[in-house]
């Protein structure tokens, strides 16, 4: 390893963009799709990963959503994330913030209960066993309609004490944040926080909505601020986060080309931008890949890592004390590097 990977490597950091059925791995989704007795589209990991060919949001979520399909029992959601679990505790990440997307499975007829116990099990083995601490968010699908939200919210509170924010995700053109100004109402009532992507294909007056009429804590991806010099502003005065997804913008094509990947910009500007992974299955890496993608071709410094990783924490939603605890993690770090 060279250098900047080993710091990279060792670097004690929080992961807040990530979609837990995104880090469906083709060995256990075939693994999981044979005890389910269930046949997947393509009869190979090797055919299947042939697929991870994206030109767009879209078709990636197309191919996401297929995937996603085999999961059927408490016991697979509880694995999916386990695997997860471990592998980012290879990684240095001490604290994770995980999507999930209920309708992707209710609408299959696999219960919110099952669902969400697999992935809560999990996450509390993460914290006993890896030391791994986590909040847990409840991402809306946009492309699906206002009522099958407002059914989602539903069961979800049945579950309240497990959830700490409510999301919103999939197909981002042509549906805004406004589309769900009245779900964001509720959950605000009901004590989440909220956050959601915006800015990723949409324009900048999707970011503007996601401020203004849903309340969100944070944005995710945001990339397309930077078209509108008031957002930015906005954004940078009320430290508002952007969790950018680096390796998930070139294979979107968000980016063409990571050298020009906006991330440095962002910095520059005084945004709180954070590095994730958001579907590291399908992307090509975890947390750390990410960091190291942008780090080789932005060329950034070890003080901009440092920076990435602070910024990872502070822009969580663990308690204020525990944020110092890790700041100070990440600080001593750097000093005895
Ligand atoms: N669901 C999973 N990954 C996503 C992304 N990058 N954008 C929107 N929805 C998603
Ligand atoms: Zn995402």
């Amino acid at each position: 390893m060279g250098m900047i990977e080993n710091f990279i490597a060792g670097i004690p950091k929080a992961e807040l963009h990530l979609h837990i059925e995104g880090t469906f791995e083709p060995e256990l989704m075939f693994e999981i799709a044979r005890r389910n007795n269930l046949q997947l589209k393509y009869n190979s990991i090797e055919d299947l990963k042939l697929a991870y060919n994206f030109n767009n949001l879209q078709e990636f979520l197309d191919i996401y959503y297929s995937g996603a399909d085999v999961l059927l029992e408490e016991q697979d959601f509880y694995d999916l994330t386990w695997a997860y679990l471990q592998k980012i505790h290879s990684q240095n990440v001490l604290h994770t913030e995980i999507f999930f997307d209920p309708q992707t499975h209710s609408l299959r007829g696999v219960p919110f209960s099952k669902v969400i116990t697999g992935i809560h099990r999990a996450l509390e083995d993460g914290q006993t066993k890896l030391g791994i601490s986590s909040r847990l968010i409840l991402s809306i699908l946009r492309h699906l309609s206002e009522e099958s939200a407002f059914q989602t919210i539903d069961d979800a509170l049945e579950y309240k004490s497990w959830i700490t924010a409510i999301g919103l995700d999939s197909s981002e053109k042509g549906h805004p944040p406004s589309k769900f100004q009245r779900i964001f109402e509720k959950v605000l009532e009901e004590g989440f926080l909220t956050v959601a992507h915006a800015g990723e294909e949409g324009p900048p007056e999707y970011v503007w909505e996601a401020l203004n009429l849903l309340q969100v804590s944070r944005i995710d991806h945001g990339n397309r601020s930077l078209e509108d010099h008031t957002l930015v502003t906005e954004l940078a005065m009320r430290k508002i986060p952007l969790t950018v997804c680096p390796l998930s913008n070139l294979k979107l094509k968000v980016v063409n080309d990571m050298t020009i990947h906006p991330l440095a910009e962002m910095l520059d500007k005084g945004l709180m931008a954070t590095v994730n992974s958001d579907d590291p299955a399908y992307f090509g890496g975890y947390v750390n890949e990410n960091y190291l993608a942008v780090a080789y071709a932005l060329n950034l410094s070890k003080e901009q890592i440092v920076q990435l990783a602070t910024n990872s924490f502070i822009a969580s939603f663990l308690e204020e004390k525990k944020k110092l605890l890790m700041i100070e993690k990440v600080q001593h770090y750097y000093l005895s590097e």
